[in-house]
C-alpha cells in the first residue's frame, strides 16, 4: 500500500509575506494524521523562514533544483548541504522548466540525482514527453530514456519519488486523461521493476503533474497507479492545494 503524496511546486513566486500566508494557510487546512505525506517546494529565498513556519506540522519542505557538487564556483546554484541546512527534506531533479528553459541535459540529471540523495535528500524526479513528442508516439521512448541515463539501479528507491509531468499539460490547462495517465505510470513502475526490482518498484510513489486542480484531482488519484501529484498553478491558493491533498486521501482511503 503506498502513501500518496502530493507537493507544490511554487516556481518563482511569493515574496516572503506571501509565502508565510500562504504556508499558514495550508497549515490550516493539513491536520496531522492525515494518510497523504504533504510537501511544499518554495523558492530559495523562503525555505528557511517557511522550515520554521510548518515546524511540528505534517507538512515537508523540498526545493525545486540542487546542484552536484558539494561546494565551489557555481555562481547562482545551491547545494544539498545548503538545502538540508535550510530544513529541506526533498529536492525536486529535472522538472521540465529545468530542462527546457534552462538547458538542463540527462547528464546533468544523473550527476544531480546521486548527490543529492548521497548527501540526505529525497528526491522527485521528473520525467515527461513534449507535445510534439507526444504526437509523434514517442512517449515510452522519451520518457525510458529519462529514467535509464538517470535512474542507477544503486540509488536507494525508498528516497525517490518519479513524477509524470507531460510537459504539454504543464501550465496549460490541458490534463492527460486519467487513462493516459495511468498507461504512463505503469509504463513507469515497469521501468522501475527493471531497475531496482518489482517489490521496490511497487513500493515506490508516482505523482502526476501537470494542471492538476481540485475539479480533476479526484479522477487522476483515483487511478491505480497515480500516487499523488505534483503541483503547480494550483498549489498556489491554499484551499485548492489543500482539496488535492484531500482528493488524494480520498482516493486511498
Ligand atoms: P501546473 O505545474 O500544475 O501549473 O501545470 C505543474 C508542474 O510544473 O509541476
Amino acid at each position: 500500500m503506498r502513501t500518496p503524496f502530493v507537493a507544490g511546486n511554487w516556481k518563482m513566486h511569493k515574496t516572503l509575506g506571501e509565502g508565510l500566508e500562504l504556508v499558514r494557510g495550508i497549515r490550516e487546512r493539513v491536520k496531522p494524521g492525515l494518510k497523504v505525506n504533504v510537501a511544499v517546494c518554495p523558492p530559495f529565498t523562503l525555505l528557511h523562514a517557511i522550515s520554521k513556519e510548518i515546524e511540528g506540522s505534517a507538512i515537508r519542505l523540498g526545493a525545486q533544483n540542487v546542484n552536484w557538487e558539494a561546494k565551489g564556483a557555481f555562481t547562482g546554484d545551491i547545494s544539498a548541504s545548503m538545502l538540508l541546512d535550510a530544513g529541506c527534506t526533498y529536492a525536486i531533479i529535472g522538472h521540465s522548466e529545468r530542462r527546457h528553459v534552462f538547458g538542463e541535459t540527462n547528464e546533468m540529471l544523473a550527476k544531480k540525482v546521486p548527490a543529492a540523495m548521497e548527501a540526505g535528500l529525497e528526491v522527485i524526479y521528473c520525467v515527461g514527453e513534449t507535445l510534439e513528442e507526444h504526437e509523434a508516439g514517442r512517449t515510452q521512448a522519451v520518457v525510458a530514456a529519462q529514467l535509464d541515463e538517470v535512474i542507477k539501479g544503486d540509488l536507494d528507491p525508498t528516497k525517490l519519488t518519479i513524477a509524470y509531468e507531460p510537459v504539454w499539460a504543464i501550465g496549460t490547462g490541458k490534463t492527460a486523461r486519467p487513462d493516459q495517465a495511468q498507461w504512463v505510470h505503469v509504463f513507469v513502475r515497469g521501468k522501475l521493476a527493471g531497475i531496482f526490482n518489482e517489490s521496490a518498484a511497487n513500493s515506490m510513489v508516482i505523482q502526476y503533474g501537470g494542471s492538476v486542480k481540485p475539479g480533476n484531482a479526484g479522477e487522476l488519484m483515483s487511478c491505480p497507479d497515480v500516487d499523488g501529484a505534483l503541483v503547480g498553478g494550483a498549489c498556489l491558493v491554499a484551499e485548492d492545494f489543500a482539496a488535492i491533498i484531500a482528493a488524494a486521501a480520498e482516493a486511498s482511503a
